[in-house]
């Protein structure tokens, strides 16, 4: 019911949309609600096939299974940690109707050639910025590049709510589809009058209730404007953690290193990779669980490529008949870089890069004693 004043959660949409750049933000419960609203205002549907990155997040591609879509795992660049354009465009297939691309771990995906790639093969591209809030690419805010993006806030990203979610674009028409997919079917009264509801029906699309609590909205409002501070302060500290690590032979940092397109980069996860070699044969996991342990700093594992990963189990789904679920099954993927990044690395998650250099310190410290600890075993 309207209080005689924008509610909280339509007054974040109008922020978040300006920062991004963009007309348009419609609030969700999740990111992962914010994506079915997308792909649902994409008009994505049942059986098409959607590209999507094969390490990252179960949600990328549950989200499209959910609806009835079918994934498509897309490998990652070995040297950047970004979706690999090339793999992109050799996965494609008459089915196919859009990209969604993911900024993974802040590694800004090539929105050029994802960008011609969508327009040579006529497809929509969609981003998934949960890992990039407030990156650029060639001076404009990720999430403004996809005719759609969405975001989460979730309490383990660079801007949260605990729970949250959102859905970004210029377009009216998707963002009204955008607006029905998460409100029932509803769309926000153009005209707000006071004791009236915020939402009237609308019907372009089936919906489902996925809208934002004012609360979420008031604690995102306010967050919001520190976020672009709080992404310069961790640049700082990871320029200050790589010049450390130069010194450790076998650890190499996983980025978009030197890539004159970036403008603002972000620091959602950043990925570490390990030569076992370098470290007596130690492995990445193994070093990863000693190491936080001793600095009580919980580094992220990469966890395996969808197709092998506990949590993505389209095949338990049973509300498809059988040559559907066919297609979802995984058995024959190829995405060898993933599989070795998954093998090789962690990730160093973000709120340690918003601390102070001394911690930073006893993080190398504990990387650099794994090396000479196995460098002492006969
Ligand atoms: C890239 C990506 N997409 C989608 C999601 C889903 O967001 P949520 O957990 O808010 O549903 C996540 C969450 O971790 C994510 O990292």
């Amino acid at each position: 019911m309207n209080a005689g004043e924008a509610s909280r959660e339509r007054t974040f949409c109008y922020q978040f949309a300006d920062f991004i750049g963009v007309h348009e933000g419609i609030a969700t419960t999740n990111g992962s609600s914010a994506l079915t609203a997308a792909l649902t205002a994409a008009g994505v549907g049942y059986g098409d096939e959607v590209l999507v990155p094969a390490l990252v997040w179960v949600a990328c591609a549950s989200a499209v299974a959910r609806i009835g879509a079918v994934p498509i795992m897309v490998d990652l660049d070995e040297e950047t940690y970004a979706m690999d354009p090339v793999d992109a465009e050799g996965k494609i297939t008459p089915r196919t109707v859009a990209i969604l691309v993911t900024h993974l771990a802040s590694s800004i995906a090539d929105l050029d050639a994802f960008d011609a790639i969508a327009r040579r093969h006529h497809l929509l591209l969609i981003e998934d910025c949960s890992q990039a809030h407030g990156a650029m690419w060639r001076g404009r805010r990720v999430g403004s590049f996809g005719s759609l993006a969405a975001f989460s806030f979730q309490s383990s990203k660079l801007l949260t709510a605990g729970e949250g979610g959102i859905v970004v674009t210029d377009d009216p028409d998707l963002a009204r589809r955008a607006q029905h997919a998460r409100a029932d079917g509803r769309e926000w009264a153009r005209e707000q009058r006071s004791g009236f509801p915020d939402l009237i029906a609308g019907g372009a699309v089936q919906g489902h209730n996925h809208c934002m609590t004012e609360v979420q909205a008031a604690i995102l409002s306010a967050s919001l404007a520190d976020l672009d501070h709080q992404n310069a302060l961790r640049r700082t500290r990871v320029a200050y953690f790589e010049s450390q690590l130069a010194g450790i032979d076998g650890v190499t940092t996983l980025r978009r290193r030197g890539d004159d397109r970036v403008d603002a980069e972000t620091f959602w996860h950043l990925p570490v990779q390990i030569n076992s070699e370098c470290f007596g044969g130690q492995s990445a996991e193994e070093i990863r669980t000693a190491v936080s342990d001793d600095v009580r700093l919980y580094l992220e594992p990469v966890g395996l490529p969808l197709h092998r990963h506990l949590l993505y189990r389209p095949l338990l789904y049973r509300r498809f008949p059988p040559e559907h679920v066919a297609k979802l099954d995984t058995s024959c993927i190829d995405v060898p870089n993933s599989t070795r990044l998954a093998a090789t690395c962690f990730t160093v998650p973000h709120h340690a890069f918003l601390g102070d250099t001394v911690s930073l310190d006893r993080l190398i410290d504990s990387i650099r004693r794994r090396q000479h600890r196995s460098e002492a075993t006969p």
